[in-house]
């Protein structure tokens, strides 16, 4: 049973951030869902303080091994995720870990605050790495800055906060040694990798209606084994690593590269209940494995 932040989970899968959509899940499958819950503790989509309409469409791109999104971040801001999806999301039967992202230091400061003050909410998720959006704040490539914030948003509560990294900078684990520094309780890694797609017989024109994306799935999986490996080797927090997981092994291995719990992201919008298979598939592999019977 890993130990992450204080909070016993069942097994060592949880979901990315933005994958999915739990309150939808529930709405199709009703209680069932609780008892086949996939993942041992559960990531919001981001929320920012104010309401977001995302960006313009096209907003995805099927791309070999994997897929671009354009996403930008549609959310109801966080007042209505307070008032709406919070009182859905603590029925769960796992722990809620809330995602955000702000524009500058005071927005991240409020939404800190806000939800450290809920005790449904187990863990406050900083995203730095979103890809799609432009916010003002380069934190997630640049250590200074992200150390700069997150000393001013630490001391407003004693909820752990993990911060999640971008792949798009040079040296992903001195960043992370930033965070940390500045008493980050986790990180997680790696959010997309910026792309682009040219529309099929426009020379020069992007498909992405907000031109570029963030590539995710199989195709990024062994640039998240590398990030996560020099990540984990530079800090001792702990550090939940996601990258184009489909399978059991695939979580193995980033358990193995110094993980603590593996985030299944692209994966589960392909199968809704891929979260659970691999799970399943990582407890028979460790049961045939003494040596990583941890897991
Ligand atoms: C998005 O909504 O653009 C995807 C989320 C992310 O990349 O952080």
């Amino acid at each position: 049973m890993p130990d992450f932040c204080g909070l016993e989970l069942a097994h060592p899968i949880v979901n990315g951030s933005g994958t999915f959509d739990a309150i939808a899940a529930r709405r199709a499958f009703g209680d069932e869902l609780d008892a086949a819950f996939p993942f041992s503790a559960f990531v919001s989509k981001t929320i920012t303080l104010a309401p977001r309409e995302g960006n313009p469409p096209p907003r995805l791109w099927e791309a070999a091994g994997g897929l671009l999104n354009s996403i930008g971040l549609p959310n109801k801001g966080l007042e209505g995720y307070l008032a709406e999806d919070l009182p859905e999301l603590a029925r769960l039967p796992v722990p809620l870990i809330t995602n955000v992202m702000g524009s500058t230091v005071e927005e991240v400061a409020a939404l800190v605050e806000a939800l450290g003050e809920r005790e449904e909410v187990a863990a406050i998720e900083l995203n730095v790495s979103c890809p799609n959006v432009r916010t003002g704040l380069d934190l997630g490539a640049d250590a200074a800055e992200l150390g700069r914030v997150l000393r001013a948003v630490r001391p407003l509560t004693a909820t752990p906060l993990i911060v999640k990294l971008t792949p798009n900078t040079a040296d992903v684990a001195s960043v992370a040694a930033a965070a940390e520094e500045a008493g980050a309780d986790a990180v997680s890694l790696i959010n997309t990798l910026r792309g682009m797609a040219m529309q099929p017989g426009r020379a020069g024109r992007p498909w992405l209606g907000a031109r570029t994306g963030g590539l995710s799935g199989p195709a990024v999986r062994h640039v998240a084994l590398a990030q996560v490996a020099a990540v984990a080797s530079r800090v001792a927090v702990p550090v939940v690593g996601m990258g184009g997981v489909t399978s059991g092994r695939d979580a193995l291995e980033l358990l193995h590269a110094g993980a603590t719990l593996v985030a299944v992201g692209t994966e589960s919008f392909r199968d809704p209940a891929a979260g659970r298979r691999i799970s399943g598939e990582l407890s028979e592999l460790a049961a045939n494995r003494p040596f990583v019977s941890e897991v």
